[in-house]
């Protein structure tokens, strides 16, 4: 997700609009306004460093009573998120009110060179454990707050379709991995009975808080909570079938963790993952848009290569496959083997 600029370029915008800062304080307001040019050109592509820069502008309007400037920056602080975001900017423009928001111009050639080299910049990696755990307990007082409207556009559907897919019986044993504030654990709960067991997993002591207070709210006696990193979670013994939702496809190592699951089940044991993946079939700027928008729960471009469906139909049999949202989220669900595919039997 292009958010903030590359380190370098951050600071060189920092360098621009403090060097303008200080020309304004000076008297010099046109070299203050070609320094914000030059810092505006190469924010473009980065939402916040973008705003940042019409934010800068705003200051300089302000101090120097410039009423259409000020009126320009206000508009453009309206549109440079939204234009950083689809990648719909006009390139090499100013970012001042004396020329159109909309009209592209030539990069100049040193600061397109600067441009060129964030461009080889790595991607953004994807979080580490102790990230994802203090990313989850911040989040954990608001996190059913924040994800309520992707529940209103269907993907609580396809985690109730998981559940299903389990095919739970009472008495049964089944894990949830990645459970968050617990959203999956009164169904699991329910579907097993009094005398099943479910096991709720996750890495952040908030989040697991919040899942506790939610078992204990609907009165299911039967949930265990671990703090545990799923990555390296060895289901307990007699686990019947294991469920995931919309944390699968934070781990990079999910081929690993699911062929390891699939062994660990017993032969027809299911496992159903669910969540969100690249949308092949979306515009580019509106997955740009969408990845913005889960951004907060530690989603960025880094995890779109991450394809969890595709280990469940390399390690499991017997497998069903759903998308919602025109192939924005998924829901794939098999059964253990029972044996290593490729093993002979002698
Ligand atoms: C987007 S939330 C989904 C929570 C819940 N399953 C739901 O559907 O609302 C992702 C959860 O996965 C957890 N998580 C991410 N990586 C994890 C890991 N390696 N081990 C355990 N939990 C993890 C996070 O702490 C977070 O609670």
């Amino acid at each position: 997700m292009r958010w903030r600029a590359p380190q370098p370029i951050d600071q060189r915008i920092d360098e621009l609009t403090a060097d303008a800062r200080h020309r304004v304080r000076a008297g010099e307001v046109e070299a203050a306004w070609e320094r914000l040019g030059d810092a505006h050109v190469l924010s473009q592509p980065w939402a916040r460093s973008h705003l940042r820069v019409h934010g800068s502008m705003l200051g300089v309007g302000w101090r120097t009573r410039d009423a259409g400037e000020i009126a320009g920056q206000l508009f453009r602080l309206l549109v440079a998120v939204p234009g950083s975001l689809t990648g719909r900017y006009p390139a090499g423009n100013s970012g001042r009110s004396d020329v159109s928001a909309f009209a592209p111009v030539p990069v100049r050639e040193d600061l397109a060179d600067v441009l060129a080299n964030a461009d080889a910049e790595p991607a953004a990696e994807v979080l580490e454990p102790s990230e994802v755990r203090s990313l989850y307990d911040r989040l954990a007082p608001v996190y059913d707050l924040l994800s309520s409207p992707y529940g209103w556009f269907g993907s609580k559907g396809l985690a109730e379709q998981a559940i299903e897919e389990l095919r739970l019986q009472p008495g049964d044993t089944v894990v949830d991995l990645g459970t968050g504030t617990g959203r999956n654990l009164p169904k699991l709960a329910a579907a097993v009975g009094q005398a099943g067991t479910v096991v709720g997993v996750d890495l952040s002591p908030g989040m697991l808080e919040r899942a506790r207070r939610r078992v204990s709210a609907v009165g299911s006696n039967n949930v265990e909570l671990i703090e545990a990193d799923m990555a390296a979670f060895d289901l307990p013994s007699g686990t019947d079938a294991v469920v995931s939702s919309y944390a699968m496809e934070m781990l990079p190592d999910y081929d690993e963790v699911i062929a390891r699951l699939a062994e660990q089940l017993p032969p027809g044991g299911r496992i159903a993952v669910n969540g969100l993946r690249d949308p092949e079939r979306w515009p580019e700027w509106v997955v740009r848009v969408g990845s913005a928008l889960s951004r907060p729960f530690g989603v960025s471009e880094a995890y779109r290569s991450l394809r969890p469906w595709e280990a469940i139909d390399a390690h499991a049999i017997d497998v069903v496959y759903e998308e919602a949202w025109a192939g924005a989220v998924y829901l794939a669900a098999g059964s253990a083997p029972g044996q290593r595919s490729g093993e002979d039997v002698e």
